[in-house]
């Protein structure tokens, strides 16, 4: 039955309508553009759909910088810089404007709201705050009540051809299969909304633990929820929920290995790397689920396309597609992969060896954090506050813990995806097109992508030189060396005090 309503979905698809010639002239309304998927997203409509008409990019003030300060900031860094060579003038096809999600009707201008309206015909809905533990009130607002205002933009809209919802992989968490559909909702997203506008945060807070049976944060639990409200407008919207896995690193475009966010295991690779993570509570047995940047930015293009294309009636299926990577390894095979490559490629300022314990028992991570990475940061920021130097190292190793804590349900389940329809959907690419828009990426080679991801990382992340590898290599060589034996003569040390212990009292 599933099979037979795909196949008919695609025998209304153009199949004269190639890609490219879809993208001509569409205008594009893009929420969430200056966050790490939105920028890639922008820079691979403005390369690869040249004759795309503009993009509305919502932009929030923030940092003291205003919207078009913001937007000047985001096209300086070097993701742009192989559009500025080759397609320098179609930046001018991006159009900022100002919003805010959280705030109602996401806090568009009157004319703005109306430029919108009369110009879109494609909506990207990707804003969202992805911290783990906002308050509800504020992630039903930023998250959930934001979708649905989306949606109702959208009705007004008179052109639009497809608004596509980026969810995230783990809305579901509950199924140990996840199939490409909505299942049904923990709450009604209406009361929730309304719940969130009327009640003040404490009494909000007090809902929440019941709630957190269900999801395991509230961030989960608002996209959860979104996912609700794009399935009741796709009766009157052509809509698709595309869900991501955690958002990595390029595996090709526009460069491999461009990363600007710390998300994900990215603060474990980098932090382990360079000494500075003793222990940490995760499962090295379950599976990673990572996702590169760019191939959810090509499936976005290609759900647009399919939905533009197929003829939209009020029977139509919500299109929903698990955005996952299906060669699946676990986080030993990765942290062993990331450590090997760590010879050619070492990171600046390492300041042990780069050997972590692992432990999926919180008491044992409890007390290993407090002798392995609270007592050697207190005693450094003495050393720094004894030098008029700002302490920073239990700040540090504060955050390293609530990551920990907050990303361990993910560190420690295994979910399936069904990829019914990514088979599908590249299926339907026209052949030549697929280098460009394809998003099968089965084949692609592990080591090479963690090796990009290590060079990426440096540059852009730690902003380290990649002409000192000579010198970073010989630092770790020491450190390495320094560390080991200062380990293996405390072992000796502990071991001798319990032998004489042993000896004396027995
Ligand atoms: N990153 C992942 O691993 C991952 C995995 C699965 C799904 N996703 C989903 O992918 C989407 C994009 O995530 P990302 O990785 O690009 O995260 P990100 O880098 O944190 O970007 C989030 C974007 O949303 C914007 N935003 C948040 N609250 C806003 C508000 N109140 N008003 C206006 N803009 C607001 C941010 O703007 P500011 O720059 O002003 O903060 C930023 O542009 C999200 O919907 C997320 O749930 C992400």
């Amino acid at each position: 039955m599933l099979l037979k309503k795909k196949i008919m979905n695609k025998v209304t698809i153009d199949p004269a309508k190639s890609i490219l010639a879809f993208y001509a002239g569409q205008s594009i309304f893009l929420t969430g553009a200056t966050g790490f998927l939105g920028k890639v997203f922008i820079e691979k409509v403005l390369r690869s759909c040249p004759d795309v008409r503009e993009i509305f990019l919502l932009i929030r003030p923030a940092k003291g910088l205003d919207v078009n300060q913001r937007f000047e900031k985001m096209l300086n860094l070097p993701l742009f810089d192989k559009l500025r060579e080759e397609r320098p003038s179609s930046f001018k096809k991006l159009i900022p404007i100002s919003g805010n999600v959280s705030d109602k009707v996401l806090g568009l201008s009157d004319e703005n709201k109306q430029m919108l309206i009369d110009r879109v015909t494609i909506i990207i809905h990707g804003a969202a705050s992805v911290k783990f533990n906002d308050s509800l009130k504020y992630a039903i607002l930023n998250n959930t009540r934001s979708t649905r205002d989306i949606c109702i933009l959208a009705q007004n809209m008179k052109n639009v051809v497809a608004l596509v919802y980026v969810s995230t992989a783990f809305t579901n968490v509950n199924k140990p299969f996840v199939e490409e559909k909505v299942y049904s909702p923990i709450v009604n997203w209406k009361k929730m909304i309304d719940m969130a506008e009327s009640l003040d945060e404490h009494t909000l807070n007090v809902f929440m633990a019941k709630f957190l049976d269900y999801a395991p944060n509230t961030y989960i639990f608002s996209k959860n929820l979104a996912e609700s409200i794009i399935q009741e407008y796709s009766f009157s919207l052509p809509c698709a929920i595309v869900r991501p896995s955690i958002v990595m690193s390029s595996i090709r475009e526009p460069f491999p290995g461009w990363i600007d966010n710390y998300y994900g295991p990215i603060s474990l690779y980098i932090g382990g790397g360079k000494g500075a993570i003793r222990v940490a509570y995760l499962n090295t047995s379950c599976h990673s689920n990572f996702v590169p940047v760019d191939i959810v930015v090509k499936a976005m293009l290609v759900v647009c396309w399919k939905l533009g294309l197929t003829t939209f009636t009020k029977d139509s299926n919500l299109f929903v597609l698990n955005c996952v990577i299906e060669r699946r390894t676990t986080h030993r095979y990765d942290i062993d992969v990331f450590r090997s490559m760590l010879d050619e490629i070492p990171l600046d300022g390492t300041i042990w060896n780069n050997k972590s314990i692992y432990t999926t028992n919180f008491i044992l991570f409890y007390i290993l954090t407090m002798l392995l990475h609270v007592m050697p940061a207190t005693l450094i920021d003495r050393i720094l506050m004894c030098f008029g130097r700002r302490p920073m190292a239990i700040r540090l190793v504060r955050l390293l813990y609530v990551v920990s804590c907050v990303t361990y349900y993910f560190s420690s389940n295994n979910w399936e995806y069904s990829n019914i329809n990514k088979s599908f959907l590249t299926s339907l690419i026209p052949p030549e097109e697929q280098k460009m828009f394809s998003f099968d990426y089965s084949a692609y080679d592990m080591k090479e992508y963690f090796k990009n991801f290590m060079i990426g990382g440096k540059k852009f992340l730690l902003y380290e030189d990649l002409n000192r590898l000579d010198a970073a290599r010989v630092r770790q060589k020491r450190v390495h060396l320094l560390s080991t034996v200062t380990e293996n003569i405390i072992f000796l040390g502990v071991l001798w005090v319990i032998y004489k212990w042993i000896y004396i009292y027995l």
